[in-house]
């Protein structure tokens, strides 16, 4: 069982594939001493007290005192599956990556969550669905870390806590465990109108999804593509399911959650067992790159906007397959690390406040969640390229190296070059121009419109679906206490469209507000409604 890697430096990195486990045919201590018995512990005579020298008894409780880790601070429920992404090669005029070349296969890992209950809440609420895709290509593992709404809550990622503080349960009730029914959420959103556009896709059908594998996905921030010839789009990727896009009724979801909490889980489990690989396109709507970093008017650093397909047409430009369960949903779904940071040659950044603020908070949580600074060396998350970097030691350090000590510039350690160059395959930055160079805390006027894409949005919808966007608005806000909370967001949908406010309110036995200004005009999009939508996967 070789080690994975030996870098030109004698560096040792990557453990053994398999931990020193399960192996043999006797039951034994975890320093591999045969056990003659696991049932009883050592007592002094068969009805005497139980004695503190069996080391058996106390290593099997001490470890199992410790399984549990924290869960994920959100999208602590979720479920997660292997597969394959095949690129078509269609990708290759605005990106050099390796992994969108034509035919190329790479491993991936997705896992599918929801945002707000615990661990043990229930598959099918009402909430956001993570998408989160790890790519294990040759250059490096790239991360997708997306959504099932192309669109979130806040502009910048210093307002995370807040939202999610306002999302989960009450502090003093713990209730509810994982709905956005609520006081706290609706006081939020309804305060924070820049809310409501994600809002408004929370209380439609795609916030109910039927499967995972019935789920678009979104990359949600605008990214910044790079090809061969050094030349830059900018792009926001989609997953489009084969399977078409499903959700079930409300009363439905309601129905399930009482009668198979697991139902999402289950459903992507069984499929896979069964051989009925659930697949996405993935594809990209490219946009030039300019200066001003918009289309159509549109900005593209603000992620509560989107660019209507109608607009930006979506390019596939490669396949997911899913064909393959995990082993141990711990080692797998659960230690699965996901970083918007993980990125390849060809992929890059744009300085999308919302963005950046996840490029800290990731990594960070991991090392509380995942207990140190080495859990990129856990097989779920290794790397498949080779690995030589100069991080040693550290809690659960379980790689041995050698070699001269990792610094650099380094005239002891063999003659392993300093810095690869862009022709070596390196991950170099796109220089890119800093408009501002003055400190402030404010943003953009771009970021102040929030009610034209809302309005779109439920314009776009057919009436079913805006049918189910009304009753969703007013069971939810049905079970706020507080008065003012729910005229408050009243107030707000009058800024949305007339008639959804006033059946919310009449729903509600609550009066009409007035709202005496403009409404915006607007394009209904019909690529933004579910009725018909299958996407061709010719
Ligand atoms: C976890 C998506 C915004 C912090 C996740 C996961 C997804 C996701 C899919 C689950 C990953 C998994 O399956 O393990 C998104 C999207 C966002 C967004 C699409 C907006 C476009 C943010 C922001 C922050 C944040 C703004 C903080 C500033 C976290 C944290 C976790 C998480 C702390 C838990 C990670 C872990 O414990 O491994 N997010 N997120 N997210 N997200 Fe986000």
């Amino acid at each position: 069982d070789a080690p994975e890697t030996v870098s030109p430096t004698g560096a040792v990195t990557g453990a053994p594939k398999t931990a020193n486990s399960q192996q043999g045919p006797f039951l034994t201590t975890a320093q591999g001493l045969r056990l003659y018995d696991t049932d009883h512990s050592l007592k002094a005579g068969a009805r005497g007290p139980t004695l503190l020298q069996d080391h058996h008894l106390r290593e099997k409780i001490t470890h199992f005192d410790h399984e549990r880790i924290p869960e994920r601070v959100v999208h602590a429920r979720g479920a997660g599956a292997h597969g394959v992404f095949v690129g078509y090669g269609t990708a290759e005029s605005v990106c050099k990556a390796g992994f969108l070349r034509k035919g190329k296969t790479t491993p991936v890992f997705v896992r599918f969550s929801t945002v707000v209950g615990s661990r043990g809440s229930a598959d099918t609420v009402r909430d956001t669905r993570g998408f989160a895709t790890k790519f294990y290509t040759d250059e490096g593992t790239f991360d997708l870390v997306g959504n099932n709404i192309p669109v979130f809550f806040i502009q910048d990622g210093i307002k995370f806590p807040d939202i999610i503080h306002a999302a989960k349960p009450h502090p003093d009730r713990e209730i509810p465990q994982a709905q956005s029914a609520h006081d706290t959420f609706w006081d939020f959103v309804s305060l924070h109108t820049e809310a409501t556009h994600h809002v408004l896709w929370h209380m439609s059908d795609r916030a109910v999804p039927r499967s995972y594998r019935t789920m678009e996905g979104f990359g949600v921030h605008t990214f910044r593509l790079v090809n061969d010839a050094g030349e830059t789009s900018l792009v926001k990727f989609h997953w489009k399911p084969a399977q078409g896009v499903h959700s079930l009724l409300w009363e439905e979801a309601q129905l399930i959650n009482g009668i198979d909490p697991d139902f999402h889980r289950r459903d992507l489990y069984d499929a896979i067992e069964a051989g009925a690989f659930p697949q996405w396109e993935l594809g990209v709507q490219v946009f030039p790159d300019t200066p001003e970093q918009t289309f159509e008017g549109i900005d593209l650093l603000d992620p509560t906007k989107i660019v209507p397909e109608e607009l930006a047409p979506v390019q596939p430009i490669g396949m997911l397959t899913l064909n393959r369960n995990p082993t141990n949903f711990f080692a797998e779904s659960e230690q699965v690390a996901f970083h918007v940071g993980h990125l390849v040659p060809g992929i890059d950044l744009t300085d999308d406040p919302l963005l950046h603020a996840r490029l800290f908070s990731y990594l960070d949580t991991q090392l509380t969640r995942l207990g140190g600074p080495n859990f990129h060396q856990l097989p779920i998350n290794r790397p498949h390229a080779p690995v030589n970097d100069m991080l040693r030691d550290g809690y659960h350090q379980t790689a041995v190296h050698g070699g001269a000590a990792p610094y650099r510039p380094n005239s002891l350690d063999g003659g392993c070059p300093f810095h690869a160059g862009v022709a070596d395959g390196a991950y170099v930055e796109m220089p890119q121009r800093v408009e501002e160079s003055v400190k402030v805390r404010e943003a953009p006027a771009s970021f102040a419109d929030h009610f034209s894409q809302p309005r779109l949005f439920f314009h776009s919808l057919s009436p079913v679906e805006q049918e189910h966007v009304i009753r969703a608005f007013t069971f939810e806000l049905g079970k706020c206490y507080e008065q003012a909370v729910k005229e408050r967001q009243l107030r707000v949908l009058a800024r949305v469209d007339a008639r959804l406010c006033s059946e919310v309110a009449t729903g509600l036995g609550l009066p009409v507000p007035e709202f005496d200004g403009e409404l915006p005009e607007v394009t209904p999009s019909p690529a933004l409604s579910q009725i018909g939508r299958r996407w061709p996967v010719e």
